[in-house]
């Protein structure tokens, strides 16, 4: 039997982004553009290209930016279209139409466990896409929607995992896997930040996951874990562990928007791609390499 379609996602856009200081003090690090487009938009549209409907972006203090961002400007608007940049003008009011998007306030940043936890209402009895909102994942099919085939398919929770190094596994998360089909594993156990002796595999959750509505009550009594935050690896273990989850080694490059090397990748990576700068641009690199 197919599971529920999902249609909803939650974004959670409000953590402090403190590797990337000074530039986030103000500015969101959801915000940063990757050549000219924030990463958060990549999120957006990722999730929207996946089937998703209604989006849910969990904010806190200083992050208006976002909302702004996925407003409409008919000040902006107005002028481009004055000016013959219908484009540009399209461009900028598509952003606007993109999906249903909604707002919450985390009160205070306590993790990413507690983030998710304000979906609550939103997601009601329905399962419901987590795009973490400082990973942007580029490919031709949706990351998100990789994930939502597997809980459709299965009615499990889904994790979107790739393998990390012995050394960055101890940031993450490692997943105990064995394997389903294809780039489909199933995962029963998991735990956040492993030291070295801890570690299930290489395999780490990275950026994307699909849970059940039931997420929410184990959410209630998940204690501060790593940091002294509230992790959602913490309540996505006790789900692995009694259920079962499916981990999807998805296909797309991933680029994490909360560290200085990840933004760098980012960047020039899709600078070379650019429909508009690309061929000057690797120009440019190719002289500057000759000097490296
Ligand atoms: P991170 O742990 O990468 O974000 O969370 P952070 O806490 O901002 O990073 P540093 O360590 O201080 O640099 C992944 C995503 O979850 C959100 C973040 O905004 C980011 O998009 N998040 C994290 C929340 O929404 N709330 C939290 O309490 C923590």
């Amino acid at each position: 039997m197919m599971s529920k379609k999902v249609k909803k996602a939650v974004i959670p856009a409000a953590g402090l982004g403190t590797r990337m200081l000074p530039a986030t003090k103000a500015m969101p690090k959801e915000m940063f553009p990757i050549v000219d487009k924030p990463a958060i938009q990549y999120i957006v549209e990722e999730a929207v290209n996946s089937g998703i409907e209604d989006i849910l972006i969990i904010l806190s203090r200083g992050k208006t930016l976002i909302e702004d961002h996925f407003d409409r400007h008919p000040e902006l608007e107005g002028r481009l279209l004055a000016s013959h940049k219908e484009k540009m003008y399209e461009d900028v009011l598509r952003i606007s139409e993109l999906a249903n998007i909604t707002y919450v306030r985390q009160k205070e940043i306590k993790g990413l466990g507690n983030a998710v936890y304000y979906a609550k209402t939103f997601a009601g009895d329905e399962p419901f896409a987590v795009l973490y909102g400082d990973d942007v994942i580029i490919g031709d099919d949706p990351a998100c929607g990789q994930l939502c085939r597997a809980y459709e398919e299965t009615g499990l929770g889904v994790v979107g995992i790739k393998e990390v190094s012995l050394e960055a596994i101890q940031k993450y998360s490692s997943m105990k896997t064995a394997p389903l089909k294809d780039n489909w594993y199933h995962i029963s156990d998991m735990i956040e930040k492993p030291k070295p002796e801890e570690v299930f595999s290489l395999y780490s959750i990275l950026g994307r996951c699909v849970l059940p509505p039931e997420i929410f009550t184990i959410l209630e009594h998940t204690k501060p874990g790593a940091g002294g935050e509230i992790q959602l690896t913490d309540a996505m273990k006790e789900l692995a562990t009694t259920k079962g989850m499916v981990g999807v080694d998805f296909t797309g490059k991933r680029y994490d928007m909360g560290n200085k090397l990840g933004v760098m990748e980012a960047i020039v990576e899709n600078g070379l791609k650019h429909p508009e700068i690309g061929e000057d641009f690797r120009a440019y690199l190719k002289a500057l390499s000759t000097t490296l």
